[in-house]
């Protein structure tokens, strides 16, 4: 072994090592980022529908806690107290946050067409 093949493995090494640190894991059930939240998440967020719905979905903590609202007045979703919610919001928040993938960040309302049904 030379010195140049130790060096070329060592680097690919640490490459793969501190590739491996950037990108987070995902759970192979559902798709979602493993970290702190994510029992919580995967628990009261898979019971109805596809994890699909968080992946594909962008937002700051206020888009996520209007949607969980939504599903709670409409859609059956269950109350959180108060630590729960925090927890699943800054998941939400911190991993699903508005602007990082396949969805636009959202219209500020100034730019919104006006609603002609008012
Ligand atoms: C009690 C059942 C139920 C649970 C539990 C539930 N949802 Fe939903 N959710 C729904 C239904 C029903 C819809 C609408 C499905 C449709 O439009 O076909 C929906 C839609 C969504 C959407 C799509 C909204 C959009 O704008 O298209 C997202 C994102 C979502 N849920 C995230 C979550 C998250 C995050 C949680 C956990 C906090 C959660 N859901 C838990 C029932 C549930």
């Amino acid at each position: 072994m030379n010195a140049k093949f130790l060096k070329t493995t060592l680097l690919a090494v640490l490459g793969a090592m501190s590739l491996s640190a950037a990108t987070p894991s995902l759970d192979p059930e559902t798709g979602l980022v493993i970290a702190h939240g994510f029992d919580e998440v995967k628990t009261n967020c898979t019971a109805c529908h596809s994890a699909k719905f968080i992946t594909l979905q962008r937002g700051d903590r206020e888009t996520w806690l209007g949607m969980i609202r939504w599903m709670q007045k409409t859609q059956g979703l269950w109350e959180f107290d108060a630590t729960l919610e925090n927890t699943i919001l800054d998941y939400l928040s911190e991993h699903y946050a508005a602007g990082q993938a396949s969805r636009r960040p959202h219209l500020k309302p100034s730019l919104l067409p006006v609603n002609p049904y008012e």
